[in-house]
């Protein structure tokens, strides 16, 4: 099915599963090939990163550790979006190499807040593994060191990025159909 339906919006089909999991595998051997022998340690962006984190993990054959973190929200709170931070990170970052990994990449505040946060505590090194960059979105000022694949300014779920939580789920990223107003 190339096109499916959530509440009064079409998606269709923008990357194939195929042409995801062939890309995702040769972003897990340039890791391997640049990172052999450092202490390295992933860091997952939840939510949406999920998908992305379980497939490239699986494909890089090197001894590597993985945590997860999220962005707090404070929704109802406060409402500016500014002052999200990391939650849920334990490790001792000192003098380790990171790599975050991050499902998309818009305008990249959300990457410059957490890179930020990860150099105060402590990391040496930090790398970004990106499934997707909205090129023409972008403002942020690192460098994304593995990227799957750079995108139109479209709104896009699946393979782990939601729409209002729906898409999580669905094998293939797809894009929206007729969106009026972007998002
Ligand atoms: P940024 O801070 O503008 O780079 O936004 C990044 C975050 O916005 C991502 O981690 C997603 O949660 C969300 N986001 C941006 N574009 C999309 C999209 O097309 N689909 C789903 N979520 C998106
Ligand atoms: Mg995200």
């Amino acid at each position: 099915m190339n096109t499916i339906k959530i509440r009064d919006k079409i998606f269709e089909v923008f990357l194939e599963e195929k042409e995801i999991l062939d890309r995702v595998r040769v972003l897990a051997k340039q890791i391997e090939n640049d990172c052999r022998g450092k202490d390295l340690l992933f860091i997952s962006i939840l939510n949406g990163s999920y998908v992305f984190t379980a497939d490239l993990l699986r494909n890089i054959d090197m001894n590597v550790r993985l945590s997860f973190m999220k962005l707090s929200s404070y929704e109802g709170i406060r409402s500016t979006g500014d002052v999200r931070r990391l939650i849920g990170l334990n490790d001792d970052l000192s003098n380790k190499s990171v790599i975050i990994l991050e499902d998309i990449i818009d305008t990249g505040k959300t990457l410059d807040g957490i890179i930020e946060d990860l150099y105060d505590k402590g990391a040496r090194e930090i790398r970004v593994a990106a499934l997707l960059l909205k090129p023409d979105a972008y403002k942020g000022s690192h460098k994304i060191d593995y990227l799957g694949f750079e995108i139109p300014n479209d709104f896009v779920i699946g393979y782990g990025l939601d729409w209002d939580g729906f898409g999580r789920n669905l094998r293939a990223v797809y894009r929206i159909v007729d969106d009026q107003n972007k998002y």
